[in-house]
């Protein structure tokens, strides 16, 4: 065993120590543990030279001895006979500002070890395991360094496991190498059935094929401890879902792979891969105000994005949505028109919304869903006849609007990529700075899949290439977010899940009330959502009798702030907007934040969020709840003290609930202070927003 001593060991809490398994064979083992010393990942190799971590948080054990490993093309597995042949740590301090976000300032704390591995006997190979000890979780990756007579390597299967401790509570949707946009589902461990949810009916493009989840899936123990399971810095590799043994409660990293190639990812030597990462709270609110995911993530290669701007948005899209309109010019009822994008920039200027997106503007719709071949299709820069880009942003201009463009690919990306430069510059001759884009469909070639490599890296170019031209990209049915808006902070948001628009056409009754209390402690974790709220006409019975929003307009307020993005839509239909008083919230709302906290909160039933906003001193509370109505004291204790606010309270009024009567909103003022405290009743499925505004 060739173990060099740390010098720095007692500084940082890391041992090492020599020790005989039960075969009287001598083993090794580290551990790293966090600045504050509650959380502690401890490291071994057994007798045959096969590494295994586990994690403790105090004296609970949060994941028991797991296994690490690989296999590859035409290259042994790397399964076993290793040795420890060096060790170094090293303790990271930092704070680094968000350009948006949040929050402006990010502490990044944690105590890192480093593990040089090699195979003993003749291959002699080697590689790295790099840990790092946060006061709010783990995270760990491997590292292949160069080897002679290889430039790249081919991973076929990645075996990290995840050995949990018991049966516990599981927030998860299935592992889908196509799609995230799954309802959650609340089981135990042992109830995980991925395989029940194939098939399903709303969706364009669906692989799963495994009992298996995607990340972040969160879960909660006996104990009582909250953890949340994902990956950070998802680069040039292929996204992770989790295979599950329902029976011994173990997780085992399943790489998205690629039915062309055969493989997992090929990467270049040397290489690391993304972290594996695990949140630790003892509450559940701590989860959400963790930057875990952000802090594994390389610093801003971007530099100054000052071009984009946080905003709120409407929209030319819920009305396709409630097909009043259509995207495609041959339907008749063509929604991107010069006028009509008149009108809403009208609207928008008159109302304090930043943006406006105005999608089915570019020739190519009438053979987007259902075509087979979509190569070609779309060109991002031929306007329909009806709508004059020039004249619409030139008027969107005078009236302190900005345009936000719209690139559905239809999940052809080589058409994209082709054509992402001539895209892209249109929109900076246009002085447009960002743009959503859409993959909706089975990918071309065929054999794809979303969440692999292939479009992990397709993804990755398209931030490169549009941060060159100024463009900040709000990708849907994008790869899930992992902290890259650190580096690449031109990734503004992203879908990633079941969005608003289910609750316009899905055949299986839209989102429930529970899930973005759901949502909030999983997919959330990962990064801004585009979720689109601000829905007012919550039943739409004049388009769409059968569909509805599945919660009270007060709801439809608060996730302006508890469902956080540096871009949050204005969805409804202008016509609903008029005349309606809680409009004044949208007008107020702020985007940007200095900071952020998460007041309460259990996953599945309800979570309240302040966030006070970036240069102005103003206050924003949002509060959300589940089916069921709830009654909360909240104390102001945020506020600065020794100074009065105006407060807006826009709540559900008191007959108001999700499906009886969710237009029911009572709007109130009062003046208010550090030392208030607020009790607030939220519907059933209702919620609360507030405008703290500094006199
Ligand atoms: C699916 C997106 O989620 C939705 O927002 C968009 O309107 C359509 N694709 C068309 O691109
Ligand atoms: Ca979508």
């Amino acid at each position: 065993m060739r173990l060099k001593l740390l010098t720095l060991l007692s500084l940082i809490g890391l041992v090492l120590t020599g020790c005989a398994d039960q075969s009287g064979n001598e083993t090794s083992e580290t551990s790293v543990s966090s600045p504050d010393g509650s959380i502690t990942i401890d490291v071994s190799l057994d007798s045959t030279g096969q590494i295994a971590y586990s994690v403790n948080k105090g004296a609970t054990a949060v994941i028991e001895p797991s296994t690490l490993g690989f296999e590859f093309q035409e290259w042994p597995a790397m399964a076993g006979g290793l040795e420890i042949t060096n060790s170094s740590s090293t303790t990271i301090e930092e704070t680094w500002q968000m350009p948006w976000g949040e929050q402006i300032d990010v502490h990044n704390h944690c105590n890192e070890l480093t593990l040089d591995l090699q195979e003993s006997g003749e291959s002699g190979r080697k590689f790295s395991l790099i840990f790092r000890a946060y006061d709010d979780g783990i995270a760990f990756r491997y590292a292949f360094p160069e080897h002679e007579g290889k430039d790249s390597i081919i991973i076929t299967d990645e075996h990290t496991e995840f050995q949990l401790t018991g049966d516990h509570t599981c927030w998860w949707i299935p592992g889908d190498w196509d799609i995230y946009e799954h309802l959650y589902n609340t089981t135990p461990f042992s109830g995980i059935d991925a395989l029940s949810k194939q098939n399903h009916p709303n969706l364009a493009q669906t692989y799963i094929p495994e009992n298996a989840v995607n990340t972040p899936v969160t879960m909660k123990t006996s104990e009582g401890l909250y953890l949340s399971f994902h990956e950070a810095n998802l680069t040039n590799y292929s996204g992770m879902t989790l295979k599950v043994d329902n029976e011994t409660f173990k997780m085992t990293s399943e790489l998205v792979g690629s039915d062309i190639t055969g493989y997992k990812a090929k990467v270049p030597l040397p290489f690391k891969t993304p972290w594996r990462t695990i949140q630790i709270a003892e509450k559940a609110t701590d989860l959400i105000d963790s930057r875990l995911i952000v802090n594994l993530n390389e610093p801003n290669k971007l530099g100054d994005v000052s071009w984009f701007n946080p905003m709120t948005y409407a929209g030319i899209w819920w009305e396709m949505h409630l097909d009043k309109s259509r995207w495609d010019l041959a339907s008749g009822k063509h929604g991107a028109t010069t006028e009509n994008a008149k009108s809403f920039i009208d609207f928008a200027s008159a109302n304090n919304i930043g943006g406006l997106l105005i999608e089915g503007w570019n020739t190519g719709w009438e053979h987007w869903i259902g075509f087979e071949d979509r190569e070609g299709v779309f060109d991002f820069v031929t306007p329909y006849s009806d709508y004059d880009i020039e004249e619409v942003v030139r008027y969107a201009k005078e009236k302190g609007v900005e345009i936000i463009m719209h690139h559905e690919t239809s999940a052809a990306p080589r058409t994209y990529d082709q054509q992402m430069d001539t895209a892209y510059a249109l929109m900076q001759k246009l002085g447009i700075h960002s743009v959503k884009t859409g993959y909706v469909g089975p990918l071309i070639p065929k054999g794809e899949y979303h969440h692999g490599q292939w479009m992990v890296n397709h993804y990755r170019r398209a931030l490169e290439t549009a941060a060159k031209y100024e463009v900040a990209i709000n990708a849907h049915e994008p790869i899930k977010a992992t902290g890259i808006r650190r580096t690449y902070p031109n990734a503004i948001s992203r879908e990633g899940l079941r969005g608003q628009e289910f609750n316009a056409w899905s055949n299986d009754g839209g989102n429930p009330p529970e899930h973005l209390p759901i949502v909030a402690f999983t997919r959330m974790l990962a990064g801004p959502i585009d979720y689109t709220p601000g829905i007012f006409n919550i039943k739409f019975d004049g388009y769409k009798p059968d569909n509805q929003v599945n919660t009270t307009i007060a709801q439809q307020l608060a996730l302006f702030i508890v469902i956080y993005s540096p871009i949050q839509m204005a969805a409804d239909l202008v016509e609903h907007y008029e005349g309606q008083p809680g409009l004044q919230f949208i007008r107020e709302v702020g985007v940007d934040w200095e900071k952020s906290i998460t007041i309460n909160g259990e996953p599945g039933d309800f979570v309240t969020i302040a966030r006070k906003e970036k240069g102005t001193g103003n206050w924003f509370l949002g509060s959300i709840t589940d089916e069921n109505s709830r009654k909360m004291k909240v104390a102001l204790d945020f506020l600065e003290e020794g100074k009065t606010y105006t407060a807006h309270i826009y709540a559900d009024g008191e007959n108001a609930h999700w499906d009886d009567n969710p237009t029911d909103l009572k709007i109130s003022e009062m003046d208010v202070d550090a030392s208030t405290v607020l009790d607030l009743k939220l519907a059933a499925g209702g919620g609360v927003a507030i405008s703290i505004l500094a006199k």
